[in-house]
């Protein structure tokens, strides 16, 4: 007994002490970005690069550390940081170029190889990801509702862009009622063309070319297990793209926007844009796709009040580890995640 208690003190203090160094890595890197934030790079960038030695550091931490060295002038330690927060999984070959803190490295060699790296490795990933879905797994969705208590007007009116939920489990009739009011299918008349995909639906499109593709990334949804699922506007079904859980890679995707983490369920939008630019080229591009997810996300947000559910369209997320955590097609853009989750009673009564 003794000797058990013994043990126990040690596991608990071994515990309490990495704890509070995994205290002591997070507060410096506070200090970090205070230090980045008053333009003192030097001391920010020292300060993470003790702060490393103590936890486990991911690839913002390096890339942040490299950003502040070159805003400093030390071009290797800058250099060095890059290499790390690439080899720890970043991915973002746009910012890197075009992040204003790094124009002391962009014109360097060095950096150009990095950037060419970098640019070979996301090749190989895109080649990885399908040409099309297998629409093996089919799921049927609950037959959705054409009425409710709550008037267009009273939707319009509390329509509010919500970031915080209540811990309740969303249902897979809500899931349905919310994928049908986004792009179910409303009408449709024998002879219409297959491009339609179903027929003409909730939202509309530029030449009903329906440019969007909806996916329901689940992770506590009653009678629907986690997973990744494609919509199919026709017949009101969903498709299993994958079996895992992916809300804390979606919460990473969107720059750890916290209401991702916290939602029950989200929506994630894509485009294959050749839908509507095949027809209407650059317009097609610019002006038409985008105008079609605003409709359809608008939609979504009235739906969400009459369920007193939240939602908030996301535009600010990582393009690529997106479409590789959802396993989009090749052609597929991505443009919006959407938590969702049921109202807090406190959101309810507003
Ligand atoms: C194109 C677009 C992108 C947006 N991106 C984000 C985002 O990344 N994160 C977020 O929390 N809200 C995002 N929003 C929500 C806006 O912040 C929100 O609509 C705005 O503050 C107005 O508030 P309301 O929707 O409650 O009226 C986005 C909205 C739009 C239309």
């Amino acid at each position: 007994m003794k000797k058990l208690r013994i043990i126990f003190f040690i596991i608990f203090f071994i515990l309490l002490s990495f704890n509070l160094l995994a205290q002591s890595f997070d507060e410096m890197l506070n200090e970090a970005i205070k230090f980045y934030d008053e333009g003192k790079y030097r001391k920010a960038a020292e300060l993470a690069e003790e702060a490393f030695k103590m936890g486990d550091p991911n690839m913002e931490h390096f890339y942040n550390t490299a950003c502040c060295w070159a805003l400093t002038g030390e071009k290797e330690k800058a250099l060095q940081n890059l290499e790390k927060a690439i080899e720890n999984g970043w991915l973002d070959v746009e910012w890197m170029q075009e992040d204003k803190d790094l124009e002391i490295l962009q014109g360097d060699e060095q950096f150009k190889d990095l950037i060419a790296k970098l640019q070979k490795r996301i090749m190989k990933l895109e080649d990885n990801l399908p040409v099309v879905h297998e629409e093996t797994a089919i799921i049927d969705l609950p037959k959705p509702n054409y009425d409710s208590n709550t008037s267009i007007e009273k939707a319009l009116k509390k329509r509010r862009s919500i970031r915080n939920y209540s811990d309740e489990s969303l249902t897979i009739e809500e899931i349905s009622q919310i994928l049908w009011s986004a792009y179910g299918v409303t009408l449709y008349k024998d002879g219409m063309p297959d491009f339609l995909r179903g027929g003409l639906k909730t939202a509309p499109s530029a030449g009903a070319t329906y440019p969007l593709e909806i996916y329901v990334v689940a992770s506590d949804v009653t009678d629907l297990p986690a997973g990744i699922y494609k919509y199919k506007p026709e017949g009101h079904k969903l498709i299993k793209i994958s079996a895992e859980n992916k809300r804390e890679e979606l919460y990473e995707a969107s720059f750890g926007q916290d209401w991702v983490k916290d939602a029950p369920a989200a929506l994630v939008y894509s485009a294959v844009f050749p839908r509507t630019t095949d027809r209407y080229r650059e317009r097609g591009r610019e002006r038409y796709v985008c105008m079609d997810l605003g409709h359809s996300a608008e939609n979504v947000y009235l739906q969400c009040v009459s369920l007193k559910m939240g939602t908030v369209a996301i535009g600010a997320f990582d393009d690529l580890k997106l479409k590789l955590l959802i396993n989009m097609t090749k052609g597929e853009e991505p443009l919006y995640i959407m938590p969702l989750g049921k109202l807090k009673e406190s959101e309810e009564e507003k």
